[in-house]
């Protein structure tokens, strides 16, 4: 890929311009890939280098739609308070993907309350890694490196969190390669934050990923609160304006792939919210048990239950 062609990231909204790809990494790729020498089984993993620091600052601008500041950069970079991982490829060492992640907490997130049990007690007293960033650059998707990545730095918050119970992430709500990514590494949905991100004037969900171990587990309050969050949001929301996308003038055209994914993961969403408020009510109701094994999906359900999730969220 040249450096004249722009981002295709699955992190910018569909159908909105992307940045160019800037970083040195294409070009090198490119002259790799004409002398047909790309030796994508030699890759090696390790953490980023001080070198590496405008290269990475770079990719950022091409994969992700929010900027990374300058403290960023020195906390990865300069003072170490934030971990990394790189894959890089041959011996030119050439940088293909990073991720960030954090160990040590300065001081409590507004998330932690949702990431485990024990909420920021735990995640501040070494029970809980996040990671803040993750990318793989172009060219180079599509060949397992994101997955390699994310073990090794699965791997890299182990050995510094020995009481590890949770790692977690943020995804938002379209980027569907990257829930791909986590669903098949075995990070659980959580929960979703509505109007998470700001960007491109306008607000977009976020899914909160977790990956548990150790015994580790949701707040057992998380039901609760989300049901109270969602009826606080639900009369802050104004009706929708006459040309806006939801005017009820303009039929909608038929859901396209990338709809169903958005809305398969909130319906799993619910489905667990679904789930922690039976548990806490100590109710059953035949419709949300799951199908016996091998008799389909599990997320295959009554068209009365997604009407019911509906509810729930709304
Ligand atoms: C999301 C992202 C990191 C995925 O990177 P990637 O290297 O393409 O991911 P992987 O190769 O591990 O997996 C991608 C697909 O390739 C497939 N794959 C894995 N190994 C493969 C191999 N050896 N050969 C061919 N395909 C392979 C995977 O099964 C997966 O397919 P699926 O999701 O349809 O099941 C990448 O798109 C990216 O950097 N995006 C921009 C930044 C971003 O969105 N980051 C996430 C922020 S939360």
């Amino acid at each position: 890929m040249r450096s004249s062609s722009s981002s295709s990231s699955p992190s910018f909204p569909p159908g909105t311009s992307s940045p160019p790809l800037l970083a040195s990494v294409h070009e090198k790729l490119h002259r790799l890939s004409a002398a047909g020498t790309v030796a994508w089984d030699a890759v090696q993993f390790r953490p980023l280098r001080k070198s590496e620091r405008k290269e990475l600052e770079l990719l950022h601008k091409e994969w992700f739609p929010v900027e990374y500041g300058k403290q960023f950069y020195d906390e990865v970079f300069e003072s170490k308070r934030l971990g990394s991982m790189a894959v890089l490829l041959g011996e030119q060492q050439i940088l293909l993907g990073a991720t960030t992640f954090r160990t040590k907490f300065p001081e409590p997130r507004y998330d932690m309350d949702s990431v485990l049990q024990g909420g920021i007690d735990a995640c501040m007293s070494g029970a809980a890694g996040y990671i803040l960033t993750l990318g793989v650059v172009e060219g180079a998707r599509g060949r397992g490196l994101a997955q390699a990545l994310l073990r090794k730095t699965i791997e890299a918050i182990q050995a510094q969190l020995p009481q590890l119970k949770a790692i977690w992430v943020h995804v938002i709500s379209y980027n569907h390669p990257a829930i791909s990514l986590y669903e098949r590494m075995g990070l659980q949905l959580v929960r979703r934050f509505p109007r998470f991100y700001n960007f491109h004037d306008q607000v977009w969900d976020s899914f909160l990923y977790v990956l548990y171990e150790k015994g580790g587990r949701p707040p057992e309050n998380l039901a609760l609160e989300l049901l109270k969050e969602e009826a606080a949001s639900t009369s802050e929301v104004s009706p929708a304006s006459p040309d806006s996308p939801d005017s009820p003038t303009e039929l909608p055209g038929p859901p396209d792939e990338k709809d169903l994914d958005v809305a398969l993961q909130q319906l799993k969403y619910c489905e667990r919210e679904h789930a922690y408020l039976q548990q806490m009510l100590g109710y059953d109701d035949v419709m949300f048990r799951e199908e016996p094994r091998g008799t389909g999906s599990k997320h295959l359900v009554e068209p009365s239950l997604l009407l019911r999730c509906t509810d729930v969220v709304r």
